[in-house]
């Protein structure tokens, strides 16, 4: 990637209408959006006022799930698709504060990403860490150019966080999964979170209603259709959970226990 990649990716950036990652990055107090994707951000957060706090518990899982790899589990490579814009700590930093060697994959379709992606890659030197422009739903040419820095017969992390809901059923989002994990060694793990409607379907549904307003495409899906993305997979405790509830540490969610769950599942499990 270079300076003339980065400066043709700011060109190509579509402020016409709301993109995920831009919008993410508003729900996370970042300064890497445009009006159109406040503009949505806010009629989002009129309909569930908690966005924001889902956002950042969406990060929290993040960095339990890959210090768990990286620390308890070993695992030393990370290929983490729909990577969003760069908000500290990043993957590869938790990953690497672990254990230095990590070696991490970034991949995102949308070119802000790539435009900041340099905040990216500034990883250890013993480890690589890299960021490659691509779509989830093209897993060939996904996976042929992870291969340049990840070695699929050893151990990977496959990490699909909080993007599957913008991968609608059309698109085939299971098989993608499944081809994903299809080409992961065994001891591989899968990362995964994803929106649901089941606490609150009628706000939930307000809330796509509104995305497809604005041409966007959001799809919750059920605690039945996010348990389907782990098929074949043996599951690490405690199973795919409102994601607050998955290995809380106190003082960053154990506190939510009780209260309402944060309506987006999370799980991580093993290919054996
Ligand atoms: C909500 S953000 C999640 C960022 C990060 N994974 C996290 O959980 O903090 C979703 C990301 O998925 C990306 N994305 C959406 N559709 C994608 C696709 N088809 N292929 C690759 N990335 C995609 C968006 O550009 C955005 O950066």
């Amino acid at each position: 990637m270079t300076g003339t990649d980065t400066e043709a990716a700011q060109h190509r950036i579509d402020t016409s209408r709301p993109h995920p990652a831009r919008m993410y990055d508003w729900f996370l107090g970042g300064k890497d959006n445009y009006p159109v994707d406040e503009e949505l951000g806010r009629r989002l957060l009129d309909i569930q006022p908690e966005i924001k706090e889902f956002a950042r518990q969406n990060r929290r899982f993040m960095r339990r799930a890959v210090r768990h790899l990286a620390g308890d589990c070993g695992v030393r490579q990370f290929l983490d698709i729909g990577s969003g814009i760069p908000t500290a700590p990043n993957l590869h930093q938790v990953a690497q504060a672990e254990a230095a060697e990590a070696r991490v994959m970034y991949v995102d379709n949308d070119p802000i990403v790539l435009a900041h992606a340099g905040a990216l890659l500034s990883g250890t030197p013993e480890g690589e860490t890299r960021y490659i422009e691509g779509d989830v739903r093209e897993p060939e040419t996904v996976l042929e150019r992870a291969a340049e820095t990840i070695d699929f017969t050893r151990p990977v992390a496959l990490s699909l966080i909080a993007l599957m809901h913008f991968v609608p059923d059309t698109d085939h989002a299971h098989a993608l999964v499944a081809r994903y994990v299809g080409a992961l060694a065994p001891g591989s793990r899968l990362i995964l979170s994803q929106a649901t409607g089941d606490f609150d379907p009628e706000g939930v549904a307000k809330g796509v209603a509104t995305y497809a307003a604005r041409g966007a495409v959001f799809v919750p899906r059920s605690h039945a259709e996010v348990v389907r993305f782990f098929d074949g997979l043996e599951p690490e405790e405690p199973g795919v959970v409102p994601l607050d509830r998955w290995r809380p540490e106190s003082g960053e969610g154990a506190e939510s226990a009780g209260q309402d769950p944060v309506p987006i599942y999370g799980g991580v499990a093993r290919k054996v």
